[in-house]
Formats: structure tokens, sequence, C-alpha cells
């Protein structure tokens, strides 16, 4: 049924080009979905690499003069920062509160993060997003630990606690009779060095993701986020999709890009972000140590300046996170990719997983202008049931809304991280299970999945590990 309703769309669009008339809303989901899907993901910014140092190429057709900016940029990505005062000032800055010294703790080879290997952490690349209620339907910083909880700290500065993860099995069939087992996971903060949390304190475990290809995704026209959103499901297929709309300070907003909640509007506000909460680096936009009021050794601890990354480090972190390259896609002449990329849309996993946007000519950077390219995802928010919820709303996604996250690089994450661990806080140990957890908006894929044959499943893998 799927199937017929995108082939009939995608006619509707050939017809409109032919007549040259604008485009409303539908149109340009039918227009983009017509369009051939090419091994070049990254259009002409794709790398064709496929080793543990995929992610980690500059795009392809970077320009000269960004090459120092982009190495330099890389440079600081893996600098170990440092407690200050250090001999190296313009390196110092840790802390006094933090998560990782550097930013490729987290995300190694610019890569993706995991849960920790045994249930007693410590998290070495995800973090635990924390906010109470506002009393009026909103929420706000915790008072006592802040957005995030940073379990490590300077020496002399308490580090405000630690996760603990257990997973529960719970079982399952594939409509085949072939069982499989999801692990469900179940967080605890423990050794909270400022009392408890307190009641309605809403935590959010999230993993790291890789960072390839975000220049292209923050290239997005938001006339096109705007066309592609379905906040009302007017077409009636079951999937809304809404934009994040983030405050920009002064009374308008910005549709949300990055952060499993689309949480952040920009690469520079996301750097910024990640500088002062992974690693507790004020940045000129950040000024501050995030030190609440109650932790009064952190208050004390000596800075390493301020700000303590320097508005040109940052635009060059920026511009380093715009340019990675995303990787070609591989195999993809092979008989199971091919058939794998048609099941992918007949079960409807493209309405979400859109396998292709385009960027225009006002790109932030000319590598990434009048791309058309292929990350398999819309931008947009999607409720995902129960199971994946978390119960923390973020600006203006609710406590069941995740941004879909985009799927190339997917199949390359075992070579370049070492493991296999997917969606926001790893819980999935493989594609499978990821699919397998989809619920809420993405219930009616995942069925189709879980009702495929064997050979079909495996076909749907084989394609998205050639991502
Ligand atoms: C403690 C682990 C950790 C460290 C250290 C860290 N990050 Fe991240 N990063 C994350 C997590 C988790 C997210 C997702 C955040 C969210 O959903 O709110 C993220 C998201 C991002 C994104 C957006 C990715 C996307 O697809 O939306 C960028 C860009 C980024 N980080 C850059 C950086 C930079 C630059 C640094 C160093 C200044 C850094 N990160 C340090 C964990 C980390
Ligand atoms: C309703 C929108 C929607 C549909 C339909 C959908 N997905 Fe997703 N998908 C998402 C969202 C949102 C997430 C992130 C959920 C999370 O992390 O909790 C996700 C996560 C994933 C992941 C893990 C990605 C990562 O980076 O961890 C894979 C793989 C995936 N989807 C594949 C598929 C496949 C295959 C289908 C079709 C059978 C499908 N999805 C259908 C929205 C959708």
């Amino acid at each position: 049924m799927r199937g017929r309703r995108a082939s009939t769309a995608a006619a509707g669009a050939l017809l409109m080009l032919a007549a040259g008339s604008s485009h409303s809303v539908s149109d340009l989901r039918a227009e983009l979905l017509a369009l051939p899907q090419t091994t070049a993901l990254g259009g002409a910014t794709t790398r064709v690499v496929a080793t543990d140092k995929a992610f980690s190429f500059p795009v392809a057709n970077l320009r000269r003069g960004h090459q120092r900016s982009f190495f330099f940029g890389n440079r600081l990505f893996n600098t170990n920062w440092t407690i200050a005062p250090a001999s190296v000032a313009s390196f110092d800055g840790l802390g006094p509160t933090y998560n990782r010294v550097s930013c490729s703790g987290c995300h190694t080879r610019d890569g993706r993060g995991r849960p920790p290997a045994s249930g007693e952490g410590p998290m070495d690349s995800m973090l635990v997003r924390l906010s109470v209620p506002d009393g009026g339907g909103g929420t706000l910083l915790h008072p006592a630990y802040g957005d995030q909880l940073n379990e490590r700290a300077i020496p002399g500065v308490p580090a405000e606690g630690r996760v603990r993860v257990t997973y529960e099995e719970v079982e399952g069939r594939y409509a085949d009779g072939t069982p499989y087992s999801l692990r469900r996971p179940r967080y605890e903060l423990v050794d909270l060095a400022f009392g408890p949390l307190g009641a309605g304190t809403m935590v959010s475990p999230r993993v790291a993701p890789a960072i390839i290809g975000l220049g292209l995704l923050e290239a997005v026209p938001v006339e096109t986020l705007e066309a592609l959103a379905d906040p009302d499901d007017h077409d009636g297929d079951g999937i809304s999709g809404r934009i994040n709309p983030i405050p920009n300070g002064v009374g308008t907003t910005r549709p949300g890009r990055f952060g499993w909640k689309a949480n952040v509007a920009s690469l520079h506000e996301q750097n910024s972000g990640a500088a002062l909460g992974d690693i507790g680096l004020t940045t000129p936009e950040l000024p501050r140590e995030n030190c609440p009021p109650v932790q009064e050794a952190c208050a004390a601890a000596p800075t390493g300046g301020s700000p303590e990354i320097s508005a040109e480090f940052l635009h060059k972190l920026t511009l380093y996170t715009r340019l990675l390259a995303v990787p070609a896609q591989r195999d993809s002449e092979q008989r199971r990719v091919r058939r794998g990329g048609r099941l992918f849309r007949e079960a409807g996993c493209s309405a979400c997983h859109m396998p292709t946007l385009r960027t225009g000519p006002d790109a932030p950077l000319p590598e990434l202008a009048d791309q058309t390219f292929h990350p398999f995802t819309d931008l947009l928010l999607h409720d995902m049931g129960e199971e994946l919820a978390d119960g923390r709303p973020d600006h203006g996604a609710d406590g069941r809304e995740w941004r879909t996250p985009p799927l190339w690089g997917i199949g390359l994450l075992e070579r370049v991280n070492g493991h296999s661990f997917l969606l926001h806080d790893g819980r999935a140990r493989d594609l499978a299970e990821a699919i397998l957890w989809h619920g809420g908006e993405g219930a009616a894929a995942r069925d189709v999945f879980r009702t495929m044959s064997a050979e079909d499943r495996t076909a749907l893998l084989t394609f998205l590990s050639s991502l």
C-alpha cells in the first residue's frame, strides 16, 4: 500500500516539474523521494573510504583556504584539556566538573559513543541530561546538578555523581517464529554529592552521535523542514513530524537540528554548549563556569581565563564539525543491497529516514552549497512510543519525541568504533534491535519488519550496513 502511494506521488512530482508549478507541502516530499539514491551519500562532499578512520576525513571538495582551519579544528577536537593554571595556557581550563577531557573522548574517531560495558560505569562516551518541572508545564535546570550530570571533577572539587545502568531482557518473536531479545535499560543515579535528585527530576541518557555530514544538515533550508513537517498528520499516514522550535533569545525561533531531540539549532551553539557542559570550558557565549550555587568548591576553583576557549578556537571547531566528510555507500550493486533498499521504502522507513535532502545556494560554507545528499533523516521529531520515551521535554520536544537520526555511516560503526550499539542510549545491540524498539509513529514500519521473511529482513539489514 505504501509502495503504491509513494509511486503515485513520485509520478505527481514529475508532472509538476514538467508543468513548472510551485511546490506545496507534500510535493516537495514527493519530489525528494523521487530523486535517485546514489552512493555519494554526502553529495560532492563524499569520501570513498571504509577504514577505521572513515569518519575523520575532510569533505572531498574542501577548499584550499579551509585546510589549515580544518586541521587546527581537528587538533582542538582531539586536545586533552588540562587543569588551570597550566604551562600551555591556551589549552587549560578543564572543569571544575566535567565528563571528559576532550571532544574525541566521547566522539571517538569522530564516531559514536556507547553505554559502559559494566553497569557500574563510568560513562565514558555518553551523558545524562537532567531537569526539573517548573510548575507551569515547562522545565528548569536541576538546582543542584545543572542540566547534565558531571561524573568527573578536578582535584579538590567533588564530582556530581555516577550513573548505574542495569538491563532487563525482554523476549519477543518475529512473525516467522524466530525469537529475539531486547534489553530494556534502567538508570540509577548514585554517589550523588549534593543530595538526592528529588521527586520529579527528569533524566535523559544520551550517547555521543557520530559527527559526519553535520554541515550539510545545518545547511538544509528552513523551508524544506517546514515543507516536510506534518505536525497534524494531514496526509493521514500516522506519522506527524514536528520541528523543534529553539528560541533565539530575541522572541523568534529557529528549527532545532542537532542532538537526539533536535534540541540545538546550530553547530556553533552545539559546540559552545559541549565545551562548557562536557569539558567545563567557558566560551564567549557561555562565560560562567557550570557551578550551581550549592557547589561551592566548584565556584572557588581557579579558572583558565575568561573565556577558556576563545572565539577563534570555537570558530575553527565549528568549521571542523561542518566539514567532516560522509563516507560513500558500499556494495550498492549487490542484489541483496538493492532489494533491501526497496524494502526500506516499502516498509515506510523513508517516511522519517528521508533518503534525500538538498542544500540551497546560501550554505555557511561553499563546499556545502547546492548539494543533493542522502542522510536518511528528516531532522524532525517523532513520537517513538512509551518504551523509548525519556519523559524529559527538551524545548518543544516532548518526553516521547526523538529526532530521526541520520543513517549514513551506520554500516561503518563497528569498524570505526568497535561496537554496534544504537539508539539514543545505546540500548540496541545491533541494527535489528534498533528497528524492533521503534514504537509510536514508528510502530507500523517496525511491524512490517517483524513480519518480513528472514530473507527480506536480511536484505533490509544488508542495505543498512551498506550505508
Ligand atoms: C561526555 C561526552 C561528550 C563530550 C566530551 C562531547 N560530546 Fe558532543 N555530544 C555528546 C552527546 C551525548 C551528544 C548528543 C546531545 C544531545 O542529544 O543533547 C553530542 C552531540 C554533539 C554534536 C551534534 C551531533 C548531532 O548529530 O546532532 C556535535 C556537533 C558535538 N556533540 C560536538 C562536540 C564537541 C565540539 C565537543 C568538544 C568541545 C564535544 N561534542 C564533546 C557527547 C559528548
Ligand atoms: C516515525 C519515524 C520513523 C520511522 C517510520 C522509522 N524510524 Fe528509524 N528511527 C526514528 C527515530 C526517531 C529514531 C531514534 C530513536 C531513539 O534513538 O530512541 C530511529 C532510529 C533508527 C535506527 C538507529 C539509528 C541510530 O543512530 O542509533 C535505525 C537503524 C533505524 N531507525 C532504522 C529504521 C528502519 C529500517 C525503519 C523501517 C523499518 C525505520 N527506522 C522507521 C524514526 C523512524
